[in-house]
């Protein structure tokens, strides 16, 4: 059994070969550089740059699998949250080939992707729940406690920016163009962590007297974070800027780090057997890997290219759900960032 799968809820275009068993055949990403140079994802470029490319990727990705849409028993695609003209096409062109050929459907969450990820062989063998998942993106923050394989529950949600939202921004702040996560990362290696104390890490809560709304819970807040940024940088002279920039990477990057693990840790502290997952291209930051790993709980970290966006993800999702039979999803539709099925 081959799973055929289509994401497309922001700027990559990814289509992916999987079998029942999580054996990943092909996944290929074709990921937008247009969006660079604007600072952000222009949601009309992506829908366009999209329709140009899901053939091609399509193509590519039954060519890299060794195999024809004859061997293609189940299709899905993610269905939202995301970027509405950018999920239509990757959500059409998977019920046109279903419907061609009268197979099953699977229309899938891109969060509920994110989570199946980690049930991928080449994400280390499938880790199978119960388990705490942290699922940190550009569009999204959560820590959600999963059961069963396709059954979870959130537990806290950012309540304004997402993880790598904040990344992007610190990293525009701090001159580094888009998508910054990474970028801010490598400035951060040569930077102290502890040289600030930005709001959200463990040093600003520790200096902390007066209680915070978000104590007790496990939610995230970290728009507080960038305009903290924001004012440090006005306050310090240009050269103190340029001089100091990897320390200022190093301590916002430890703030973001420092809320995620705060939540995982009370998550974890509260059940799912001490057993911890992530996703999300946040999941990609070696500081927050690094200090999952010392956390002393069984954590399970999907390698870097499963954590950020891809399709293999969102046919692992599809394995976990009940597909629908011919013609039952013809009329399903895309929901946007935000929105409800
Ligand atoms: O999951 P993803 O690929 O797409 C969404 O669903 O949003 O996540 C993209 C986000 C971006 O905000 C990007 O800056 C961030 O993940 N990111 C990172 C790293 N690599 C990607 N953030 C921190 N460190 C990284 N190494
Ligand atoms: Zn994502």
């Amino acid at each position: 059994m081959t799973v055929l799968a289509i994401e497309t809820s922001c700027d990559d275009t990814c289509a992916a070969l999987v079998d029942r068993d999580g054996t990943i055949r092909a996944n290929v990403v074709a990921s937008q550089h247009e969006h660079d140079r604007f600072g952000g994802v222009v949601p009309e470029i992506a829908a366009r740059h999209h329709l140009q490319a899901i053939d091609a990727v399509i193509e590519h990705a039954l060519r890299e699998a060794d195999c024809s849409l004859d061997d293609v028993e189940l299709v899905a695609a993610t269905r939202g949250p995301g970027l509405i003209g950018a999920l239509l096409v990757g959500l059409s062109a998977a019920k046109g080939i279903a419907a061609a050929r009268q197979l099953p459907f699977a229309a899938v969450d891109h969060i509920a992707g994110h989570v199946a990820a980690n049930f991928l062989q080449a994400a280390g063998g499938p880790f199978e729940p119960p388990f705490i998942c942290l699922v940190a993106s550009g569009g999204h923050t959560l820590v959600a406690q999963v059961d069963a394989r396709g059954s979870s529950r959130v537990l806290g949600t950012t309540l304004d920016d997402a993880a790598g939202e904040a990344f992007d921004k610190g990293a525009r702040l701090l001159g580094l163009g888009y998508p910054g996560g990474a970028a801010l990362e490598a400035l951060a290696a040569d930077g102290d962590p502890l040289a600030f104390a930005f709001p959200g890490s463990a040093a600003a809560r520790h200096g902390r007297s007066r209680r915070s709304a978000l104590d007790g819970s496990l939610d995230f807040s970290f728009a507080g974070l960038k305009t903290a940024l924001l004012y440090k940088l006005r306050d310090l002279g240009e050269d103190e800027r340029a001089q100091r920039a990897p320390d200022l990477a190093a301590s916002y990057q430890a703030a973001i780090v420092d809320s995620l693990l705060d939540r995982c840790e009370r998550a974890l502290a509260a059940g799912a057997g001490g057993r911890l997952a992530v996703g999300g291209g946040v999941a990609a930051n070696g500081a927050l890997r690094r200090r999952l790993g010392e956390l002393g709980v069984e954590v399970h970290l999907p390698p870097r290219e499963l954590c950020t966006d891809n399709a293999a993800m969102i046919a692992a999702a599809a394995l976990c759900q009940a597909p629908l039979p011919y013609p039952d999803y013809l009329d399903i539709d895309a929901y946007p960032s935000g929105g409800r099925p």
